[in-house]
Parts: C-alpha cells; sequence; structure tokens
C-alpha cells in the first residue's frame, strides 16, 4: 500500500467512525423537526424551553367558585403550540407528527367574594394569578399507537419551578378521557377561535 491509499483508508475508516458516532448518540433525541419533542435517553419529554413565546390558543377555566370548591384544575387552562405547527395545522387541518400541545395551569387570583371572583375597573370576574403547573400532549403515531397516536405528560402540579423532565402518564390518568371525550384526542373547539381566525 502507498501512501496515498494509506491516507485514503485512514480517510475512509475515520468517516466511517464518525458516522457510527452519530449514530451512536441519543439517535430519537436528534431526530424530527427542531419544534418536535426531545427525548432524555431513558425515554422521558423534555420541558420544551421558551413556550411562552408560542401560538397562545385560548385559555378554558373551571373555577372552584363554580365547582363546590373542588374543580380538579381550578386555573386557567392556557394553551401554547409553537409557531411552525400552528401553521401547519392551519394549512393541512392536521397535527403534524411531533406536535406538542402545552397548558400551563394558572390560578385564578384571590378574590375578594365567595366564589373567588373579584372587582376590576372592568368590572367583577375572575382574574388570573400565579402559575401552577404544566400538562403536555405529543402527537407520535407510532410511539403512542395505543393511545390514537398522543401521549400525555405531567409536569406537575404546582408552582414553578417545574421538572425539566416527565414520564409517560398511564394511559388512564389521562388519554383515556381524551379518548372519550376529544375530537381526535385534542379539544379543539376551545381553540378554534384563534386556530382558524381569518
Ligand atoms: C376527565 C377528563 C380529562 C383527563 C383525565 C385529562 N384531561 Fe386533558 N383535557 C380535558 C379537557 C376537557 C380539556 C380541554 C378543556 C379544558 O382544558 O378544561 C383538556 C385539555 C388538555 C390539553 C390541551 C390540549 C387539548 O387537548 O385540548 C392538554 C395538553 C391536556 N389536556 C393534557 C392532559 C394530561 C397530561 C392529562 C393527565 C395528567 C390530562 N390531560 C387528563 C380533559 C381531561
Amino acid at each position: 500500500m502507498n501512501k496515498k491509499t494509506l491516507a485514503a483508508g485512514v480517510a475512509a475508516v475515520a468517516i466511517t467512525m464518525g458516522i457510527a458516532a452519530v449514530g451512536s448518540m441519543d439517535a430519537s433525541a436528534q431526530m424530527g423537526p427542531s419544534w418536535g419533542p426531545k427525548w432524555t435517553k431513558d425515554g422521558k419529554l423534555h420541558l420544551p424551553s421558551n413556550f411562552r413565546r408560542w401560538v397562545f390558543l385560548g385559555s378554558p377555566l373551571t373555577p372552584n367558585g363554580l365547582n363546590d370548591g373542588k374543580a380538579g384544575f381550578p386555573e386557567y387552562h392556557n394553551v401554547y403550540v409553537h409557531p411552525e405547527v400552528f401553521d401547519i395545522y392551519r394549512k393541512t387541518g392536521e397535527w403534524p407528527e411531533g406536535t406538542i400541545l402545552l397548558k400551563e395551569l394558572q390560578l385564578v387570583r384571590e378574590g375578594t367574594y365567595p366564589d373567588g371572583s373579584g372587582d376590576e375597573a372592568s368590572g367583577r370576574g375572575f382574574f388570573p394569578g400565579k402559575l401552577n403547573g404544566i400538562d403536555i400532549s405529543v402527537k407520535d403515531s407510532k410511539r403512542f399507537k395505543d393511545t390514537n397516536g398522543w401521549g400525555f405528560y405531567n409536569f406537575g402540579h404546582n408552582a414553578p419551578p417545574y421538572p425539566k423532565s416527565a414520564e409517560l402518564a398511564p394511559a388512564d390518568a389521562c388519554a383515556s378521557c381524551h379518548m372519550a371525550n376529544a375530537t381526535n384526542m385534542v379539544f379543539k373547539k376551545f381553540y378554534a377561535p384563534i386556530l382558524d381566525a381569518k
């Protein structure tokens, strides 16, 4: 083997090793669009960063004052989606693979009336208070084929800081209710005014 072929051989080996190194990296964390879910090596979902700069879709509210003081989720449910997913949905009417819907819970500010409402210059009502937890749903038809292609993750029902990652919630804790009650797993009707706005 002359010097030239040796050098070529070394280069080829280096390239092969490079490819192997990329292949051995946490492959699932590297795949998919930049806005898609990021997974830890042991398959937990990373909490997306910067989600408060995403598109705000809406905020259903089930306050304690209207639920005998015992609402399961007495907060505003602030729902966000990444701007690129928002654009794709508006074009196609479908949530693309890798969609993350993020719902941040926000307590109703403590009011002066027994039902939790209070007065402001705008009138008597419920007003936003402290942040109080995060729930996420992720579309991945293969990974979550047993639950209609969506997986559900809870990042705490408490004030921030939130955990940086969360494991898949059991189907009976989350997915089952969405399977039974939502259209295609998402309660789209609550976001339609913003999602479908012309
Ligand atoms: C008993 C039914 C029920 C259960 C259980 C439930 N959800 Fe939901 N979820 C809803 C409803 C209804 C909405 C929309 C209205 C609202 O937020 O009040 C919703 C909205 C959401 C949204 C916003 C996107 C969408 O589909 O509208 C996310 C994300 C979400 N839930 C995640 C979760 C997670 C994570 C769990 C488990 C920890 C969970 N949900 C358990 C009923 C449920």
